[in-house]
């Protein structure tokens, strides 16, 4: 008889995964809670996910470019090597997910650790999607035998001041029998449903539990969740891990042709997020030793792509012209239909999206930094594998989306990976000696280089004059650290002696180009919306950086390679993750989350595909910083040309 199942050990976790024949060892991490990077989403392309096998014989389909080393080592793409019996394994520490590091909200923390309680409150009063109300009912009689229900609402309307009231199913089922056992003095928790607002849950007497919401960003990447207290508006906790669908591939566009494409893709896809959301909110309900029936409400911000996931609403016309959503506007919900693991008939609430590829994280972001309330005329950019960028006020509001590219979050870069531990975030190169020093995200040896380790270094490049004003290395110098590797040049950011990975941590020239791209499309979407509205850069009052990202970013480095435009750096402030501050706005607020809608209405989206103003802008900026030098006049000259 042959076996069906088999054991997979993965090691230093000492996790153990039940396997069939076939399943391919990315989805048996996966399966143990153990993310490993798979930026093509598992198409054996992207080198990646490499893990070591230490005992046992898989089927190997593809090895792709893997030394003879690596293979003599046992290391395999995860992707391309399927279980067929027992195995044991090991997941280096760069191919891992697991260690993120988690914007939870304003500056930088670690997903793994504690984080400040944080005033929840904004400049909208507090008047939160869930409220509880302790109420004090007459006893019927046989002069008054009117229904529990009417009775209930009667008094509810009369002491909430909230007239469209109505029971949930669940509630009419044992109200009777809490009302009497009470002695009629019971706590009512209401539910805001968009036009009315629903009784969820009837507690005996002046209940002494806290009425608990939770705010959720759910990015492309990571997924953040704060805990806050419906009544003060406080932020209670913040936690943040990676989002499993991670697994499907790096960025939105291989998530949706992982929907569109696998048979059950989207529901892998639904379930993965889920998962995510669930992970975090058992973590939130654990530690801060709650009930799941305690948290009534839930705020969701993500893209356009995350919403229509974390729905199970197939995103398959976001990526085919015109571009279209099946959703803009997101209809209240409950934690029972989504699977969400909290109060059954908690209330849901979901960012509306602008369009395709702008969303309601941008749109939570609009609400969190006060853009469409204020006068001064503020750039509000958020740069990711899209960079998405709004410019306007309170008077009028433009928005677009740019293709990025993966290399600000470290792919399609040699030594590319996020802002996790072991990533270089910071790069400076002596201009004289070209010796380098570089600061380490958690300190120790590097790993690989991030998005803020990239733009420093491609601007350090240019002040040293390694590289010129196209990003090619230059011919005339000499050095130890400029080395020729299979016909291409790279510059050693780091020795092998000096690395955690035992080689060299290099900048590839075709990694630089893809720099210069990424930075070309996130500049020229900048230009195209001042170009629409016909305003010079100048008129920009302020810029709030948004997003993970953002917040390691080094302003003069980003002018230097124009990325940003060149203006006084006291305009530029650094906002966080506005996606989740948003969130926690509108959960806190009826009157925030009316407004989103109306941010959402009055925002003109302005697709860069359409005729020729992005691509002019782009094609110009592919230089550093850019073919029109008079757009920086505070950008120093280059040593060489
Ligand atoms: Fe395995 Fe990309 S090569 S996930």
């Amino acid at each position: 008889m042959t076996r069906e199942e088999f054991k997979v050990r993965i090691l230093p976790d000492e996790v153990t995964v039940t396997a069939k024949t076939g399943d391919n060892l990315l989805e048996v991490a996966a399966r143990g809670g153990l993310g490993v990077k798979s930026t093509c989403g598992g198409a054996g392309t992207c080198g990646r996910c490499l893990v070591q096998v230490r005992d046992g014989e898989p089927r190997v389909e593809s090895q792709l470019n893997l030394s003879i080393n690596q293979r003599k080592a046992g290391t395999v793409l995860a992707c391309q090597t399927f279980v067929q019996g027992d195995l044991s394994i090991s997941i280096p520490e760069e191919s891992r997910l697991n260690r993120h590091q988690v914007l939870l909200g304003e500056g930088r923390a670690e997903a793994e650790t504690e984080t400040e309680v944080e005033d929840g409150l904004s400049a909208y009063s507090l008047e939160p999607l869930s409220r509880k109300f302790v109420v004090e009912l007459t006893p019927p009689s046989l002069e008054d035998w009117t229904s529990d229900y009417c009775r209930l609402l009667a008094q509810l309307r009369q002491d909430s001041g909230i007239t469209d009231l109505r029971v949930s199913f669940p509630v009419m089922g044992e109200l009777a029998d809490i009302l009497r056992e009470a002695g009629w003095k019971v706590t009512a928790t209401l539910v805001n449903r968009g036009s009315f607002w629903e009784v969820i849950r009837v507690e005996p007497g002046s209940s002494p539990k806290p009425s608990l919401g939770i705010a959720v960003d759910i990015g492309t990447t990571t997924v953040v969740a704060a805990l806050v207290d419906l009544a003060t508006g406080k932020v209670l906790d913040r936690r943040g891990t990676y989002n499993r669908q991670a697994t499907y591939g790096d960025d939105v566009i291989s998530r949706i042709v992982h929907a569109v494409e696998e048979p059950s893709g989207l529901s892998e896809l639904k379930t993965a997020v889920l998962d995510t959301i669930n992970g975090l909110l058992k973590e939130i309900i654990a530690g801060n030793n709650l009930e799941a029936q305690d948290i009534h409400a839930m705020t969701v911000a993500g893209n356009t792509t995350m919403s229509h996931l974390f729905l199970g609403i197939s995103p398959r016309y976001i990526r085919l012209e015109p571009y279209t959503p099946t959703l803009s506007k997101i209809p209240p919900l409950t934690a029972e239909k989504l699977g969400l693991l909290i109060h059954p008939q908690a209330g849901v609430f979901g960012f509306p999206s602008v369009a395709s590829y702008v969303g309601g994280d941008i749109v939570a972001g609009v609400l969190a930094t006060g853009l469409g309330d204020e006068e001064p005329m503020t750039l509000l950019v958020d740069i990711g594998t899209n960079g998405e960028m709004v410019l306007g006020n309170n008077q009028w509001m433009v928005t677009c989306a740019c293709s990025a590219g993966p290399a600000f979050e470290g792919g399609g870069i040699t030594h590319g990976m996020r802002a996790m531990r072991g990533a270089i975030e910071r790069v400076s190169i002596d201009q004289f000696t070209w010796e380098v020093e570089l600061s380490v995200v958690g300190g120790g040896r590097p790993a690989g280089i991030c998005g803020s380790g990239l733009i420093d270094c491609l601007g350090q490049l240019k002040q040293a004059g390694i590289i010129d004003r196209a990003g090619k290395f230059t011919e005339k110098i000499k050095h130890r650290r400029l080395v020729e590797r299979d016909g291409e040049k790279e510059f050693i950011l780091a020795y092998a002696y000096q690395s955690g990975i035992g080689r060299d941590i290099t900048i590839s020239g075709n990694d630089i180009k893809n720099l210069i791209r990424s930075k070309g499309a996130v500049y020229a979407g900048i230009r195209s919306l001042l170009r629409l509205v016909e305003l010079n850069v100048e008129a920009i009052d302020r810029v709030f950086i948004a997003g993970g990202f953002g917040n390691y970013l080094n302003i003069d480095q980003a002018i230097e390679i124009g990325l940003l435009p060149d203006l006084p750096r006291e305009k530029y402030r650094f906002v966080g993750n506005t996606s989740l501050k948003g969130a926690i706005q509108a959960l806190n607020s009826a009157t925030a989350w009316e407004k989103v809608e109306q941010l959402m209405e009055g925002t003109t989206y302005l697709e860069l595909s359409a005729g020729n103003l992005f691509l002019d802008e782009y094609v110009s900026a592919l230089f550093l910083p850019h073919t029109d030098l008079s757009q920086f006049p505070s950008v120093g000259q280059i040593c060489v040309s």
